[in-house]
Order: C-alpha cells, then structure tokens, then sequence
C-alpha cells in the first residue's frame, strides 16, 4: 500500500510502489478504453494544476486524469497568475492550501522545486517534470506501455537515445528499469551524457549498434534546444546523422522490439518518420497510459491521506 503524502521522484520508489501503481494503472486503462469516463474515487477533492513551463501531453492528461476520477480541476499558467507579479512557489502554495486543495500537480524549470513546495504545503504534490531532475509519471507510463507488451519489466532490456543530460525522463526511467530488473544502455554525443549516470546504472555505449544490440525497447528522447547554452553537436542534420534512429538502425534492436518516445517528438531528428509511424511505435499507445498511469497515482496518494 503507498504510504506517501507525495509523489515527486522514483529514486526512492520501491519495486512494490511502482508495480501497485501500474497494476491500478492497467486496471483505469482498460476501462478507459471500455468508455468508462466517470468514476467517483476522487469526488469532492480538488486538484490544482500549476504549470511554470509549457506542456501538451502532461498537464492535459493529469486533467483528464482527476475528471475522470470525479476530481475538480484548477488549471494555473505561471504567467497568468500571481507569480508573474513575483510571488514566491512558498507563497503560491499557502495560498492554495488556504484554498483546502487535495493535490497540487506542477511542472517547473528548476530541478527540487516540488521537494520545496511538498515541504511547504499539506496538499499532496504530484512532480509533472521539475527541470532536469525527475518526470516520474512519464517513466511509469513508458513502464506501463513495456510491461503490457512483454509482460514484465524484469530483464528487458532498455535503450535510451538521445538528450540523456538535459532529460528528466531518462533519470526515472533509470531509478524505475533498474529497480524493476530491467538494464538500462544509453547512447548519445559525450556532451549530452550527465558525469556519472554510469554510476547510477546505465550501460554508456560506444555505438547506436552496441546500444541496441539485442534491445527489447528502443527509446528516443527529444533534444531539448531549449536547455542548451551552447551547441552540444554541430547540426540537427549532423545528429539525426550520426545519432538518430532510423529504420536500417532499428534492425539491430531485437525483431519484437518496441519504440517508445516521451514527446513531443523532432521529426527527422532523434527518429525518422518512418520508425514514428512503424508498426512497432508505441508512441500513441504511451499517451493512454498516461491519463492510466495519472489516475492510479491520484487514486493511491488519496487513499495514502485517508490511511
Ligand atoms: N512527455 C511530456 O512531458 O510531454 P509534454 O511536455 O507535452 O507534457
């Protein structure tokens, strides 16, 4: 049983924590794709959702994720709202726990701002992506989408391409595969490998060829040109080129393998269209289970505040 008042990374989370998460997950997916929209677990409770940068996939899932579950959903833009005024996320927070909110789902730029704001608040914080730290929902939704091909996470084996450095989604996916069993190769240019994620239990390969060999699931992560001070690599072009996925690349994956990306996606650039539109893609696939995923850690955290 979760016993947490908050959800903001899977560095700590246990193999029992994330395997009753996606099984209440699975569960919600299913019925969601029976049609059932309407459940009453979170009836009367209200979620805020404060978003500090800017999302499609996140912030509109979690919203469907608290309505479907009965929930009243508060949508903040950082810019529309006091903050751009220079309130401070400690200020914002007493402010909405006076509102008697249940949850507070935020994304923000800077990495343990929703360790800040969970300390500060009795509301239980969801982290949605907090700089280039943790996106723990998107690592459970791409656990989700594994398992319900492979049937268990144990032993697959999980390549990451792409922006591991600037990633929060490549950081909980490694705390998550590797607490589940699963290994964990990475590929990218030097400069877009954070010093010491070796350390923490990803496999650095020297080739896209060594990264994929034998690879159950093939991961592209988007380059986030935003993040970057400076050039990590000459070109899009020269990267796509060198470091991309494409269909001859995919060959070298496992002939089941699985594509799975967080999105949004740079057509052409981590992977060409056609390995997007393969049959093998789970990109869209990975969207449901997000809405899945948001449902069950809603569910589990509200009755974690009742226990
Ligand atoms: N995967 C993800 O976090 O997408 P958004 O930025 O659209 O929320």
């Amino acid at each position: 049983m979760l016993k947490r008042k908050d959800l903001l990374g899977l560095i700590d989370a246990s193999a029992s924590e994330i395997t009753e998460i996606l099984d209440l997950a699975e569960e919600f997916k299913n019925r969601i794709k029976k049609g059932e929209k309407k459940m009453s677990y979170l009836e009367g409770k209200t979620a805020t959702i404060l978003f500090y940068e800017n999302s499609t996939r996140t912030r509109t899932s979690f919203e469907e994720a608290a309505k479907y579950l009965g929930a009243t959903t508060i949508n903040i833009v950082a810019g529309n709202s006091s903050v751009a005024k220079g309130e401070t996320l400690v200020d914002t927070g007493k402010t909405l726990d006076a509102q008697r909110n249940d949850f507070i789902v935020m994304r923000h730029p800077i990495g343990g701002a929703p360790y800040l704001l969970a300390k500060t608040v009795q509301a239980s914080v969801l982290n949605a992506g907090d700089g280039m730290n943790e996106h723990p929902t998107q690592a459970l939704l791409d656990m989700l989408t594994m398992r319900e091909v492979f049937g268990s996470l144990k032993g697959l084996k999980v390549a990451i391409l792409g922006d591991i450095k600037h990633s929060r989604v490549a950081k909980s996916n490694l705390f998550g595969l590797k607490t589940m069993g699963a290994e964990v190769t990475m590929y990218a240019p030097e400069t877009l490998i954070p010093k010491g994620i070796d350390q923490l239990g990803a496999k650095l390969c020297k080739t896209r060829q060594e990264a994929l060999d034998g690879a159950d699931v093939v991961m592209g992560l988007r380059i986030q040109l935003e993040r970057q001070q400076a050039g990590a690599f000459p070109s899009l072009g020269e990267y796509a080129a060198n470091y991309g996925v494409d269909k001859r690349i995919l060959e070298y994956a496992k002939p089941n393998a699985i594509v799975l990306h967080p999105g949004p996606v740079n057509r052409g650039v981590e992977l060409t269209s056609d390995v997007i539109d393969h049959e093998r893609s789970h990109i869209e696939d990975q969207v449901l289970s997000g809405v899945a995923v948001r449902m069950a850690a809603l569910t589990l955290l509200n009755e974690a505040r009742k226990a």
